[in-house]
């Protein structure tokens, strides 16, 4: 198994987000062990699942106005371009790089970004359900007036 702990060190307590990367994960774990036909069916199916995953990210993110959208995009833009071209690789008939990158790179990659810009926008739609459920019953807005350091 090359990601473990799934539910100890990656939960963001936002439902989506926790569904995809858990599928995500398994996704990788599933990959890692296959033979050559299972390999190529299974890293196909990675790269569909992450174009979504990242597609799914990127509409809460301008929904939310979420402040750091153009690094975090920068960063998906990264990795699915990694995805395509070892998927164009293993189109060609080799999968070893494609291999190498799912055994070595993949899982580090995911746990850091969940860990942090993940976790950051998770943090940042939490804030914003917060503030629209106090708007939508007419309460103070006590989020801001902390931050502001207005009491
Ligand atoms: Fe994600
Ligand atoms: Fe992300």
């Amino acid at each position: 198994m090359l990601i473990s702990d799934f539910d100890n060190a990656y939960q963001l307590d936002h439902t989506q987000m926790d569904q995809t990367h858990r599928e995500f994960v398994d996704l990788v774990n599933q990959i890692e062990s296959c033979d050559q036909a299972a390999f190529k069916a299974g890293f196909q199916a990675l790269v569909t699942h992450t174009e979504a995953h990242f597609a799914a990210e990127q509409l809460l993110m301008e929904q939310s106005g979420f402040p750091a959208t153009a690094e975090h995009t920068g960063e998906h833009q990264r990795v699915l371009g990694q995805l395509h071209q070892m998927h164009g690789r293993i189109e060609k008939g080799s999968a070893a790089m494609a291999r190498a990158f799912v055994r070595e790179q993949l899982p580090g990659w995911f746990k850091l970004h969940a860990i942090t810009m993940d976790s950051a926008l998770a943090a940042h739609l939490k804030l914003a359900r917060n503030r629209q459920f106090q708007s939508e019953r007419g309460l103070p807005d006590i989020l801001t007036a902390d931050a502001a350091g207005d009491d």
